[in-house]
């Protein structure tokens, strides 16, 4: 059964407190929430503080993707803001083994972000740590951008090497997927999917959620 998991990074942030109530009534499994501090990716959106506040608006998990250059400062703060998951892109962290093992120390799940050049071999001698890994099917940094075709492949591949080493973790995807090839990356072997503009720029956020869920079935 996949997991739908709407990004707040195109909500409207005048409200979004009610932004992510609206999540939650419109049946989305999990709030994806993009943390993005203008040095990793050209964009700075939202702090601990602003996690802080929503919090108390739903109870669905809140899946915090950190691009930030310097994520293992803020893991903390986000997990005391209401993080239930925190995902770290393995491109600035040269000690990854010991990130996920820190963020788990902390009780909450732990994944890794592969941006769409990085090749899948770096989660070689990590693929039994990580709860879940996030391929970036975009280029990290906005919302409503177009879906890389050969990201694709790359969570065949990702499917496939997690059967061969027998690990159990989650595959996320994340960048320009909606109804148009849920089906696709869901066949690829895709389980979390994180959708942004898909779902806020619908005008019924149940409709549009049940709707991907009938689409992703095979
Ligand atoms: C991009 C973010 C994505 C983005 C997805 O840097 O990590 O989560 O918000 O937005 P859409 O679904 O509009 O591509
Ligand atoms: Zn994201």
């Amino acid at each position: 059964m996949i997991k739908i998991a709407p990004s707040i990074l195109s909500a409207d942030f005048s409200k979004l407190g009610e932004e992510v109530k609206r999540l939650d009534k419109g049946g989305a499994d999990i709030v994806h929430i993009d943390v993005m501090d203008g040095h990793f990716v050209p964009n700075i959106t939202i702090g601990p503080l602003v996690v802080k506040a929503i919090r108390p608006y739903t109870r669905l998990p809140f899946d915090v993707h950190l691009m930030m250059d310097n994520p293992m400062e803020f893991v903390d703060a986000y997990v005391e803001a209401g993080a239930d998951s925190i995902t770290v892109h393995a491109e600035v962290l040269p000690h990854l083994h010991r990130a996920i093992h820190y963020i788990k120390g902390l009780g909450v799940k732990a994944a890794v972000a592969l941006n769409p050049s990085t090749p899948l071999n770096v989660l070689e001698y990590v693929l039994g740590d990580v709860d879940m890994v996030l391929l970036m099917t975009v280029n990290p940094g906005f919302g409503g951008q177009k879906f890389i075709t050969a990201m694709m492949d790359k969570i065949r591949k990702l499917a496939d090497m997690r059967s061969t080493y027998g690990a159990d973790f989650c595959i996320q995807v994340d960048g320009g997927i909606g109804l148009h090839n849920i089906r696709d990356v869901v066949k690829a072997g895709a389980e979390v999917i994180v959708a942004g503009s898909a779902v806020f720029g619908a005008q019924d956020i149940k409709g549009i959620i049940e709707a991907m869920r009938q689409e992703a079935k095979l």
